[in-house]
């Protein structure tokens, strides 16, 4: 059997495999954003099928960090007895579960929507941005921190913080987004501060023994080349300050839906590996055993997978027993879905509802 099936371990937390399931938010809880029955069912039901690592769909820091009605929140210690109820499912079936943490900035449902200069959210752009204040960085710092530590309560395995996909602290990391004059913005160094800032209140407020994670973006949208020294600073500043994992997306996997393509940040990622000794996930259009395997033997440690598990849900029993490729061909479709109203669960076009 191949190692990606194996047994891993990050620190001291050990996965039945080097699978993942990446965050993937789907708009399945309350109204007011608390954990529904349904999440519980369908967090047990991918524990269940072999997945060594869940990383849950990012829940909000903040009112004004949210993306869209159900997304959950965590931004009040009353949320926490819902997530609860999602890391005890998940580990009766002796799985792993990490909460990822954002505040989506620009892209928020809010009516002010925050980022680092004011310029829209690209799928949002007749809604205006405001640009933060040096007080609004601390505030956000702090409600990440606050989050991090419901998240420890609510019982995860650990903590993500989403830096990646043109969210706030993707935005501030970008050249394309963040024109800052102040500490703020300039050279990657003080793209990075904001981030950092938050890795650091982070931290502190879970302690040492509890893992955090960043997912960030491997590449930008405009003169990319000028992008990778500044991925590698960050990423040895993360390791600096004792980041448990780095996943490694990017700025373009679902616009085109990228359909036919595979593994598309696999070279950059395998860099990273290369570069900074930290354990390395990728995610973005890994749909096979091939897949899998291809990305684990160019030195990457764990993979992971969102669109395909909203198709087949039991994908790694299949490929146990047997079954070589995901169903999902990357259409895309399932992230439009996410801007609909749809309570009653995870779709994947192909199959109406997963079965
Ligand atoms: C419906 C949907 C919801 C998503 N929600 C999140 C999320 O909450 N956080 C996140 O970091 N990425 C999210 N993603 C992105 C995925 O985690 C992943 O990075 C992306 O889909 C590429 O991986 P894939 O090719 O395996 O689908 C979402 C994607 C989809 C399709």
């Amino acid at each position: 059997m191949h190692k990606v099936f194996e047994k891993y371990s990050i620190g001291d937390m050990t996965l039945e495999n080097r699978i993942v399931r990446s965050a993937t938010m789907w708009r399945m809880g309350h109204p007011d954003g608390s954990v529904s029955d349904l999440q519980v069912e369908w967090a047990r039901q991918l524990a269940e099928n072999h997945i060594g690592l869940i990383i849950k769909g990012m829940a909000t820091i903040s009112r004004d960090g949210r993306v869209s009605a159900r997304q959950n929140r965590l931004d009040d210690d009353r949320y926490i007895e819902g997530h609860k109820k999602i890391t005890e499912a998940v580990h009766e079936t002796g799985g792993r579960i990490v909460c990822q943490i954002n505040h989506c900035g620009a892209a928020s449902d809010h009516e002010i929507r925050l980022s680092p200069s004011g310029i829209p959210y690209p799928f949002t752009k007749d809604k205006p941005a405001v640009p933060m204040t040096v007080d609004d960085i601390k505030r956000i710092t702090k409600e990440f921190a606050d989050t991090a530590l419901r998240v420890k309560k609510a019982g995860y395995d650990g903590v993500q913080i989403h830096c990646a996909h043109g969210y706030l602290l993707s935005q501030f990391i970008s050249p394309v987004f963040n024109k800052r004059t102040d500490a703020y913005g300039g050279d990657g160094v003080r793209r990075f501060r904001f981030a950092g800032e938050v890795l650091d209140a982070v931290k502190e407020a879970v302690g040492e023994s509890f893992q955090v994670s960043v997912k960030i973006n491997s590449n930008i949208e405009e003169q990319d080349e000028s992008y990778l020294p500044d991925l590698l600073m960050m990423c040895r500043e993360m390791k600096k300050k004792g980041i448990a994992f780095i996943e490694l997306s990017g700025c373009d996997f679902t616009p085109r839906g990228r359909a036919g393509e595979h593994h598309y940040y696999l070279e950059r990622a395998a860099l990273v590996r290369k570069e900074v000794d930290i354990p390395v996930m990728l995610v973005g259009g890994i749909r096979s055993v091939a897949d899998m395997e291809k990305v684990i033997d160019s030195g990457i440690d764990m993979v992971s997978i969102s669109r395909p598990f909203l198709c087949e849900p039991d994908l790694i029993t299949k490929f146990l027993n047997g079954q070589k490729e995901s169903k999902c061909v990357s259409c895309s479709r399932c992230f439009l879905l996410l801007y609909q109203e749809i309570p009653d669960g995870p779709k994947c076009v192909q199959h109406v509802r997963p079965e």
